[in-house]
């Protein structure tokens, strides 16, 4: 008989801060039974205007964080890390690492029927152009538009998602998509799946919306399969998340924006001793 391999180790996943819990709700709906660990550098959120350089190094320190945990594949949760920091975190780990772009790129080409796709994201994202080479890699003859959204990510967090204000920021950020007749837009950033009713309201129903932590849901469901590392079946795997700073409002923002989906409780890492481990390491 051919059983199936399986590999009780958590999947590793890690975010600038709180967006990420996103791409943990899409993994969890998708792979009820897979042990997780999330780390949120809350202390030096936002990645989305930073540089290439120091995102790259964070990217790396988190790596590093997350290793000893033991975790069968890195999942980079963050757009802004995955557009820049993604060779390198491939580079220094000895685990599959899996980013949201190449996947939301992916799902993008398949549902497009014109050929014109859009792409919003932070200010570090839209510069990066990765999803524009993603797509051309794959499907050169596909035409891509992109506009950064810098706004959504604090209106997101201040819970002003359905503002009023929100809805006059966002059709000024999306109306020159709308002039290019995209019929798929891709929501490259962790937080702006959380806006996908206003969004999709002021795209139009003939556009589809990718929500790029959905994408790389399907595509952590394949690699696991594909390497055989799928965990066993458990009725409740571990969940642990740890972030940088303010571990207490992590919590109760988590709970505010995943609602009942948010369960876990939430560890501070200590700076000092983690960058000691970090420093060990190298
Ligand atoms: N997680 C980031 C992203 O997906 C958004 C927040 C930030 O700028 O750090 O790009």
């Amino acid at each position: 008989m051919n059983i199936p391999k399986t590999n009780p180790s958590p999947l590793g996943i890690f975010d600038s801060g709180l967006g990420g819990l996103t791409v943990v709700r899409s993994i969890a709906r998708s792979l009820p039974g897979e042990p997780m660990v999330y780390f949120g550098d809350t202390a030096r959120v936002p990645y989305g205007n930073k540089s290439e350089t120091t995102v790259t190094r964070l990217s790396l320190e988190a790596l590093r964080f997350l290793e000893p945990f033991g975790i069968k594949m890195l999942v980079v949760a963050c757009n802004s890390a995955s557009a820049v920091a993604l060779d390198a975190l491939e580079s220094h780990a000895s685990i599959p690492v899996l980013g949201v772009v190449e996947a939301g790129a992916r799902r993008a080409l398949e549902t497009t029927r014109n050929g014109r796709v859009g792409i919003i994201g932070t200010r570090a994202t839209v510069a990066s152009q990765c999803y524009e080479r993603a797509i051309a890699q794959q499907r050169p003859e596909v035409q891509a538009f992109s506009n950064p959204c810098p706004l959504f990510v604090p209106l997101v967090e201040e819970g002003w998602g359905n503002h009023p204000t929100t809805r006059v920021i966002a059709t000024e950020y999306l109306e020159p998509l709308i002039q290019q007749d995209v019929d798929t837009l891709i929501l490259g950033c962790t937080h702006y799946p959380l806006l996908s009713g206003l969004i999709g309201e002021i795209m139009g129903e003939r556009v589809t919306l990718i929500d790029s932590g959905d994408a790389v849901a399907i595509e952590v469901r394949k690699s696991l399969v594909g390497y055989g590392l799928l965990a066993p079946e458990t009725a409740a795997p571990e969940r642990r998340f740890f972030v940088s700073d303010q571990a207490e409002k992590f919590h109760q923002e988590g709970q505010r924006f995943l609602g009942n989906e948010f369960l876990g409780s939430v560890e501070a890492v200590d700076q000092s001793m983690w960058h000691d481990s970090v420093l060990r390491k190298e």
